[in-house]
């Protein structure tokens, strides 16, 4: 272990810089930093689609908040001054085809860092960056007959016919779906590419100016203050809004693609645990759920959460075509650091559902959410599935 407490360091109280930590899992290790003794500075540009309202109320008074972008060269540089750790969160995710965008804020504002750093011989010890289980793209399946594969994405026609499965190019058998292990990726959304690329180019310049970085794929995380008013931030959003509302949830493809959903408490204490050991410098580790749950079980979990089970899943055979099919992350690597994920999928939802009811502006979200979303089903309906904006990940990054 690299120090105990933030403040047991050499005698001295460390000092933590959190990009992207005004959002939801950057807001979550702060708030663990802050309990562990360090002092925490945030340089967030505050994106109005994230936090239309500004800064957000969760934000304590005894954090330096910096208002800037991780991708100009004098914020981060001066955001950097006199800090020993470094949490890279602050990230481009959304569905829209701005391609070179999810590179530059991603990608190019890493290789910025690891510059700063190396130009200025600043004192930094550590740096920990946020990638995703994006990376794995659809991830591998295994066909009883032909062995293990790693399929794209499933063609359009197949989707088309409502057949939501991967099968098996070999015997078109459905394949079975098997857990993710860190040691090989295949990222095919644009994102997913951006977030390898910034784990390649970390890794590379931490190993030759031995500057320890750590590279964790958080799986789909869920809790309290996840993106409440951006579309991006998936199903247990649009669900609970639907519910809190009356409305069914709307499911898509038939509602058993699995994932192994992550609790944001859980993923906060991964991402400070790796910063804590020297045995994780250089190393990937997944960060994923206890355990696969289907989006139906998602979906039953907020109606509970929400008191709502007079409604049922609303199952219409709608579905996106980019959405991977099961995605389920195996972290024992990271277990075998000692972490393990505290929450079930029961509970990471009445948390999330007890935040958002509190949330002020629960109703226009709300009216905003189904306006997107007739949106939607009008281009599915009248584009078909070739035309349909293919989504990069099916409930959240
Ligand atoms: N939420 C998930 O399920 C999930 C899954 C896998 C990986 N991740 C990764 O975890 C990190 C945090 O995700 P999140 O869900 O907390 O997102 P979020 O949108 O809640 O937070 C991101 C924060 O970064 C800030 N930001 C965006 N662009 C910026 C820029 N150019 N300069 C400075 N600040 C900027 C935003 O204002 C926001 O406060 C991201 O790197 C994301 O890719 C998230």
């Amino acid at each position: 272990m690299r120090f105990a407490r933030g403040d047991a360091y050499e005698g001295l109280e460390m000092r933590a810089l959190v990009t992207g930590g005004a959002g939801f899992i950057g807001s979550h290790i702060v708030d663990l930093l802050l309990a562990r003794g360090y002092r925490v500075r945030v340089l967030d540009s505050l994106h109005p689609r994230v936090h239309p309202h500004g800064r957000p109320r969760y934000v304590p008074e005894t954090v330096e908040l910096v208002l800037g972008d991780v991708r100009d060269r004098a914020a981060l540089g001066a955001a950097l001054d006199g800090v020993d750790v470094v949490f890279h969160l602050a990230a481009y995710q959304d569905y829209m085809p701005d391609f070179s965008t999810f590179f530059d804020v991603n990608t190019v504002s890493t290789a910025l860092l690891y510059e700063l750093i190396v130009e200025r011989r600043l004192p930094v010890r550590t740096v920990v960056l946020a990638s995703s289980q994006a990376v794995y793209g659809e991830g591998p399946y295994r066909c009883a007959a032909h062995g293990v594969l790693w399929p794209g994405p499933r063609p359009a026609a197949q989707l088309a016919g409502g057949d939501w499965e991967h099968r098996c190019p070999q015997c078109s058998d459905v394949v079975e779906a098997l857990p993710i292990t860190e040691e090989r990726v295949q990222p095919h959304t644009a994102y997913g590419i951006s977030k390898y690329a910034l784990e390649l180019a970390a890794l590379a310049l931490g190993a030759k100016y031995d500057l320890p970085t750590v590279c964790l794929r958080y799986s789909i995380t869920l809790g309290p203050r996840n993106a409440f008013h951006n579309a991006y931030s998936g199903v247990c959003r649009t669900f609970t809004l639907r519910a809190l509302h009356g409305q069914p949830p709307l499911v898509y493809e038939d509602g058993l693609q699995r994932r192994d959903y992550v609790y944001v408490a859980d993923v906060a204490a991964a991402s400070v645990l790796v910063a804590e050991h020297t045995e994780a410098n250089g190393q990937v580790y997944n960060v994923g759920g206890a355990r696969a749950w289907t989006v139906l079980d998602v979906a039953q979990a907020v109606l509970e959460a929400a008191g709502r089970t007079d409604l049922a899943p609303l199952v219409a055979g709608d579905y996106r075509y980019g959405d991977t099919r099961h995605t389920v992350s195996d972290s024992s690597k990271l277990r075998a650091l000692g972490w393990r994920p505290t929450l079930g999928l029961a509970e990471i939802v009445a948390a999330y559902v007890g935040w958002a009811r509190a949330q002020p502006d629960l109703a226009a979200t709300y009216e905003a959410a189904e306006a997107r979303m007739r949106a939607q089903q009008v281009l599915r309906r009248a584009a078909a599935a070739e035309r349909a904006i293919p989504a990069h990940d099916a409930a959240g990054a």
